[in-house]
């Protein structure tokens, strides 16, 4: 075991070098468990200074080309959530198809535009939108604001007034449903902040109907984020919705408009068995389950499971050290770019990608994989068996295109890690090369 920690420079010239006399002989047979990334993409990327976010461009046309055909099949309106990755060629992408884009802040709004939205196409949740915020966002006539709470609605009305304006008002419900996922990406339940409660429906109804300078756009609901109970959940979040929106039509507000929020899941534990996210058995179980009225429009606001799986976080390692009991591999991208490991305890498959190219040493060994962060919540994943593992070798860190670079920090004045685009990997800034 230790023949693989010590010696590195040499362990890793010999690897090298006996690679590529096995490349050059039969490219075919290797890698053959890397299926997103090729040999010649590896062989490219080795070249890039690390770390750095990958994105299959191919990859990420197919899901939002897939996600739009199955939308336009069931009739249903997308909006994508932009917190998930506000990357500018992504995003103008997006907007060239057509969906709209669910903004969380001003900041989001004003780039969304910039990237194509049309101000029409753009909604505006959050619960705590400030002043400036909604000022800006009026003066902008956005398609509607996602409101979620009586005060709110009430600082709306009044603004708008005082411009001579009429603002778009969604409002966004509580529907308390269990979506069955991570607790701090639960929103729907009465203990979350998000959403008006039923207690405050007559209030809200009232506030509604007195306020001139609002237009009751429809009722939003979001209950959660990388749900995969996705028939049992969504079937269950419908038959809620439902019951709502009959109660309001009940009271004379005519609902216009469904949006029933994000939250689709992603296979984090096999990304290339599924690359594309289930669009269709989402949208089927909306369909079969939402009782819609022909004049009603359905909306979805997914952010993850457009973005999720065409990107990689690329790294290498730095050392390899064998402590106690365990055996550590530090790589030099930490949570400072990814911090959903730290934060949520979230799993993301690794790979490294040099040894997948040693086809000749098969030897499989447990590691905490582990980041540079002077923090002991900077782990990658504890006991993960990969290939005997050496200074320098490049590392995948699968399925992070969403909440990934957006939720990224300088934390340890760290620099933050950039995008490199399939497409674009000739002009990709050049590794210094430290580790030959
Ligand atoms: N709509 C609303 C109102 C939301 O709050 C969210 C996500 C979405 C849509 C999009 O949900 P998605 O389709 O992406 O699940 N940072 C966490 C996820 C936080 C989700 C926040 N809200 C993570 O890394 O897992």
């Amino acid at each position: 075991m230790l023949y693989g920690l010590r010696n590195y420079g040499f362990f890793r010239y010999f690897c090298n070098r006996f690679s590529a006399f096995l490349k050059n002989h039969n490219k075919a047979h290797i890698l053959h468990f890397i299926k997103m990334l090729d040999i010649n993409t590896i062989e490219k990327l080795e070249g890039v200074a690390t770390p750095f976010y990958y994105y299959d461009i191919d990859l990420f046309r197919r899901t939002i080309a897939y996600a739009k055909e199955i939308s336009e099949k069931y009739d249903i309106k997308i909006h994508y959530a932009i917190k998930a990755n506000v990357e500018r060629r992504l995003l103008e992408e997006i907007s060239a198809q057509g969906f709209g884009a669910d903004c969380v802040s001003g900041n989001e709004v004003l780039h969304a535009h910039r990237c194509g939205f049309p101000a029409e196409k753009i909604v505006f949740a959050g619960v705590g939108k400030s002043d400036k915020e909604i000022h800006e966002s009026l003066k902008f006539g956005i398609e509607a604001f996602n409101c979620e709470s009586l005060q709110e609605i009430i600082v709306i009305n009044e603004m708008a007034h005082t411009f001579g304006l009429k603002a778009n008002v969604s409002v966004r419900i509580n529907p308390d449903i269990d979506a069955h996922t991570h607790k701090y990406v639960t929103t729907g339940l009465y203990e979350n902040k998000f959403g008006i409660s039923q207690h405050e429906f007559e209030k809200l109804i009232d506030i509604l109907k007195k306020s001139e300078n609002i237009n009751f756009y429809g009722l939003h609901f979001h209950i959660g984020s990388q749900i995969t109970r996705v028939d049992e959940v969504f079937a269950l979040e419908c038959q809620r919705v439902n019951d709502i929106v009959a109660y309001f039509e009940r009271q004379g507000l005519k609902v216009d408009n469904i949006n029933l929020g994000g939250g689709l899941g992603v296979d984090y534990d096999d990304p290339d068995e599924n690359p594309i996210a289930d669009f269709e058995g989402w949208f089927r179980t909306i369909s079969e389950n939402i009782a819609r009225r022909e004049y009603q429009c359905i909306h979805v606001e997914p952010g993850r499971s457009l973005v999720a799986q065409c990107a990689t976080l690329i790294s290498r390692v730095l050392f390899v050290k064998s402590g106690e009991t365990k055996n550590f591999l530090i790589m030099d991208a930490g949570m400072n770019d990814l911090i959903r490991p730290a934060l949520y305890g979230a799993y993301h498959k690794i790979e490294n990608l040099s040894a997948a190219q040693r086809t000749f040493f098969p030897t499989h060994q447990a590691y905490d994989i582990v980041g540079p962060v002077c923090e002991s919540s900077d782990v990658w994943g504890a006991g993960r068996l990969l290939p005997l593992s050496v200074r320098g070798d490049l590392m995948a860190i699968r399925s992070t295109g969403a909440y990934g670079q957006v939720m990224a920090s300088r934390y340890n004045m760290k620099d933050l890690a950039p995008s490199v685009f399939s497409d674009d990997l000739e002009s990709a800034p050049e590794v210094k090369n430290y580790f030959e």
